[in-house]
């Protein structure tokens, strides 16, 4: 075991601090990370507020951060595929059983014993996992990917939540040239969607709640940006969608984009409001339309998005931040007050 600097909440009330944390040493199979760049997905935000409580119940102190990239510094005998000095870079996922079918698909974000980056059951250490508010890292190197070399840093490391997250439902509701594709809330998942589903080849038309957003929505990738609070903007699009990605972190009438996919039009949920979402039955009945939901991506498709940014020079747009500025983007992610996604630079924690 060693002590790693890191960031973190010590209740559902409290700022994120400066703290130790134990880390393992690495065994056989395991790469140890320098951390250069975390992102700030709002899902930190939720868990360190222990806003998704019924769901998923936060133990403190919680370390959060799972966009992770970095240098490999240290590897276990056994590790094949990463060697001192390469890049790596680590998602939502740790750990899973390997064993079950989910596994065995290349699934591993539905396996059962899938073991999440942070707030999940440590089996080397005991307590929780700590994620990537840290200057370091030890993961099996079956859950570090490979960063195409030609990416900048800083942007790489939310594709790790935010880009796989947008990325997968993308693919698997068929979003190509030909479909016209919403994307509902223009944040860090939202605008990592638009930039994938232009690339993919697809209409792309953005949902947003803040008018301010418009002309990047379309330097972004978008071909029409809709100002949501807008009940006429909203209806010309009535019954045109193939597919709408709602990345909204709070409360929202999902029924509004129900009504604006065609028959057979599906809308996914990868946001996560803390509270139950109101949905009219009539809207899906009439149109047979569906409704569904997507988590991040499993560790070859999260692959296959990271070589896809790579082939398209994709990253994300990020305001890079010290740590000490933690809480303060925090808040103005709740404002939607961020271009578009906060990505910590971890030498920052070195003078702490
Ligand atoms: N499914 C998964 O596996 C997965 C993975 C990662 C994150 N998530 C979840 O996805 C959600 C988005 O995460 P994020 O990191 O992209 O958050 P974010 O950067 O805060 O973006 C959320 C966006 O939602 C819109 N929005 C916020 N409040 C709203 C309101 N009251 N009404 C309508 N729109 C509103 C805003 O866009 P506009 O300003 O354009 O309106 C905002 O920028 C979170 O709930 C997060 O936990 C899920
Ligand atoms: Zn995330
Ligand atoms: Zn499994």
């Amino acid at each position: 075991m060693y002590n790693a600097k890191a960031y973190s909440a010590a209740g559902a009330t409290s700022p994120l601090a400066s703290a130790k944390i134990a880390r393992r040493d690495p065994g056989e199979h395991d790469v140890h990370i320098e951390i250069l760049f975390c992102g700030i997905c709002h899902s930190d935000l939720h868990t360190a507020r222990d806003e998704w409580h019924d769901a998923f119940a936060t133990v403190y102190p919680c370390v959060p951060g799972h966009e992770i990239v970095g240098r490999v510094a240290r590897v276990g005998s056994a590790v094949t595929r990463f060697k001192p000095g390469d890049l790596g870079a680590v998602g939502c996922l740790v750990d899973s059983d390997r064993t079950c079918p989910e596994c065995h698909a290349g699934l591993e974000q539905f396996c059962p014993n899938g073991v999440l980056t942070y707030n999940s059951p440590d089996k080397h250490l005991g307590g929780v996992t700590y994620g990537g508010y840290s200057d370091s890292i030890v993961v099996d190197e079956r859950f570090v990917l490979r960063v195409p070399a030609n990416l900048d840093l800083a942007g790489t490391a939310p594709l790790l939540c935010a880009g796989i997250t947008t990325y997968s439902p993308l693919r698997h509701w068929g979003v190509t040239k030909g479909k016209k594709a919403g994307v509902v809330g223009l944040g860090g998942l939202g605008h990592m969607g638009v930039k994938l589903a232009h690339a993919l080849g697809a209409h792309v038309v953005v949902f947003t709640t803040s008018p301010g957003k418009k002309e990047d929505a379309l330097r972004l990738g978008a071909d029409e940006v809709v100002i949501s609070r807008n009940a006429d903007e909203m209806r010309k699009h009535a019954g045109s969608f193939d597919f709408i990605l709602d990345a909204v972190a709070a409360d929202h009438d999902i029924g509004a984009y129900i009504q604006l996919l065609r028959r057979d039009g599906n809308i996914t949920l990868v946001g996560a409001p803390a509270k139950p979402l109101a949905l009219a039955a009539f809207g899906l009945i009439l149109g047979r339309r569906s409704l569904s939901g997507s988590p991040i991506g499993g560790l070859p498709e999260t692959q296959e998005m990271l070589d896809f940014c790579g082939a398209h020079n994709i990253t994300a747009d990020v305001e890079v931040i010290p740590i000490q500025k933690v809480n303060e983007a925090y808040e103005r992610l709740l404002r939607s007050d961020v271009k578009y996604r906060f990505s910590i630079d971890m030498a920052s924690l070195k003078s702490e």
